[in-house]
């Protein structure tokens, strides 16, 4: 059975029954308010306050991360701290070249366009793409057969900013028209620790630093999760205590809703559990590994990979997915004979060993 409470997935927030205008209003707004990710925020400072003093929109940015970093939230800051409107669409809305033109040509001057998914834009798309990123011109074909012609139409100056939970997707030439390709890294502790405490300063709960620390740390770098974690465990003391999140509360109301002390759910305990038990910690392939679990493949490789790699609870190899002597610790299991430490934790070795 899947559990939404860690899933990242908007789906699955949509699937929640959390006010739409408790989550809307817990976006940040500005760059001032937006926690955490130091080295991109100075980096946009820069390129937004040069483009106002050039009266110029910014060069078109490409944010990439795990689910639930900030990405959205950004391409949005990036509209209001340029004070222009921002119109959102994804890869996948935009079927045929011709959606995308009707996009492009509505755009005012300076306006942003947010792509999120853009890894799963069509090359017919993506090539319409290309002449409006570099020159503000659109090619549109009119007409079919021998009587088509093509005729050339300017768009606005526009700021393309997009989104992709997959970078290695992209291909080069688009990857090439961003003048910022960044990466959203998971959050340390700390910088969740600062989002719990202000998105319950929003919602008026009632919380102790002690309490915000056990849900910051359980979070898996992640805000989204963060907050929802906050929503459960103020769910849990209205129910179970006196309404106050303190270290005891947190901790119980973290441990009912499935959260070990590392933040693994579910899925993730259970992605272990199949890696070492039923493959003797590997090495196994993603998709077969992904069936074993009753999740599909995409999910495993860009909501729950990402993060246990960054544990140091899996690592890829050439040949597959492998547990590390951390996964099988972490699961109170005994490493299988021969699965020796040094040989897990060295991908090349183990395969040089398998082949
Ligand atoms: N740096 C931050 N400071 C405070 N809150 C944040 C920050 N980053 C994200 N959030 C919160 O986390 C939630 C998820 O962020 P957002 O929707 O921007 O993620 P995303 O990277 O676009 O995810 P996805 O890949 O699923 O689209 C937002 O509603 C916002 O409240
Ligand atoms: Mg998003």
């Amino acid at each position: 059975m899947r559990d939404e409470l860690l899933s990242p997935d908007e789906s699955a927030e949509d699937n929640e029954h959390d006010h739409e205008m408790e989550i809307n209003g817990l976006r940040p707004t500005s760059l001032k308010d937006f926690v955490g990710q130091s080295e991109l925020k100075e980096h946009l400072e820069i390129i937004l306050g040069a483009a106002k003093k050039r009266n110029k929109p910014p060069d078109h940015l490409l944010f990439a991360g795990p689910p639930g970093l900030g990405k959205t939230t950004l391409a949005n800051i990036v509209a209001q701290e340029m004070g222009v409107a921002i119109h959102s669409t994804s890869g996948p809305a935009l079927e045929r070249a011709g959606d995308l033109a009707a996009i492009l040509t509505k755009l005012e001057p300076g306006d942003v366009l947010f792509i999120d998914e853009i890894h799963r834009l069509s090359k017919a798309v993506e090539e319409v793409l290309y002449p409006a990123m570099e020159d503000y011109q659109l090619d549109i074909v009119l007409g079919k057969g021998p009587a088509a012609r093509s005729v050339r139409l300017s768009v606005a100056p526009f700021t393309l900013v997009a989104a992709t939970t997959r970078t290695g997707l992209i291909t080069g030439p688009l990857r090439d028209r961003f003048g910022l390709v960044a990466r959203l890294d998971y959050y340390d502790s700390a910088d969740l620790n600062t989002i719990v405490l202000r998105s319950a300063g929003i919602f008026n709960i009632q919380i102790e630093e002690a309490g915000s620390k056990e849900i910051s740390v359980r979070a898996r770098g992640t805000p989204r999760i963060a907050n929802r974690l906050l929503r459960r465990v103020r769910d849990f003391a209205e129910m179970k205590a006196d309404g106050v999140i303190d270290e005891g509360t947190a901790k119980e109301g973290l441990r009912v809703f499935g959260i070990d002390q590392r933040g693994l759910d579910k899925v993730d305990r259970a992605i272990l559990n199949a890696l070492c038990q039923q493959f003797s910690g590997g090495p196994v392939g993603l998709s077969t590994l992904a069936i074993s679990v009753s999740e599909p493949t995409e999910t495993v490789e860009d909501v729950y990979e990402p993060f246990l790699i960054q544990q140091g609870l899996i690592m890829r190899t050439p040949r597959g997915r492998v547990a590390t002597q951390s996964a099988w610790v972490h699961l109170n299991l005994e490493p299988p004979v021969g699965n020796k430490p040094e040989r897990q934790n060295s991908p090349n070795l183990l395969t040089e060993l398998d082949n």
